[in-house]
């Protein structure tokens, strides 16, 4: 069965470009974008590995590691991996697992035989440090990701865990939030909002952002 948002996401052990990883290890106490390609060697992947890798240093400020996977052998990764470094002018600072035995493809599902026969399609998959999963997207192997959408989800959950707002439509880091719906008492809503609030309906309440 696939992962849903709020399950516990599974451990394992799997080589990488990096030498063995138990991914609960290797996560530690981070948040994690665990993300899957296709194949290397292929024109969006190296795109897609070479812009995480540019991202480095917005996965840091939020705390977060990365991990790429596809079921091709450390080998070949550590052959590609030059590849992209040459092309996309960056140092891959990140593991690729490979996944040669399907291991970790299997139990988060990664291949989609109907989409792309006995390959990982483009899946995204954000755990929390209580290793929780709390976003999943997929792709199609044609279409390379936004990354930048990525860590636009990441700044909403963790204002969310931090100060009880959600974020509506198009949000970017600055706008106003919505407050949670599950706050009504008064004394609470002084308390953790004390720039204020519009009560545009009484389910449709906007606040500054809170960390700003
Ligand atoms: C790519 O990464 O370019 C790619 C991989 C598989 C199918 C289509 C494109």
């Amino acid at each position: 069965m696939s992962l849903r948002l709020g399950d516990t996401v599974p451990n394992f052990t799997q080589a990488s470009s990096e030498g063995e990883i138990n991914f609960y290890d290797w996560a530690g106490d981070s948040w994690v974008v665990l993300f899957s390609h296709p194949k290397d060697y292929t024109p969006v992947c190296t795109t897609e590995l070479g812009a995480v890798a540019r991202l480095k240093s917005e996965f840091d400020k939020r705390g977060v590691k990365t991990i790429a996977l596809s079921v091709d052998d450390v080998d070949s990764h550590m052959g590609w991996i030059k590849d992209i470094e040459e092309t996309q002018k960056v140092t891959l600072n990140y593991p690729i697992l490979a996944d040669g035995d399907r291991k970790v493809s299997d139990i988060y599902d990664m291949i989609h035989p109907n989409s792309l026969n006995n390959l990982t399609i483009r899946t995204v998959f954000v755990i929390d440090p209580q290793k929780k999963l709390r976003l999943s997207i997929t792709y199609p192997a044609s279409t390379g990701r936004n990354f930048n959408e990525i860590l636009r989800v990441i700044d909403s959950l963790q204002l969310t865990d931090k100060y009880s707002v959600a974020t509506p439509v198009d949000w970017k880091d600055g706008d106003d939030c919505v407050i949670v719906p599950s706050i009504t008492d008064p004394k609470e809503l002084a308390e953790k909002f004390p720039k204020g609030y519009t009560p545009v309906k009484p389910y449709l309440r906007m606040t500054p952002q809170p960390n700003k």
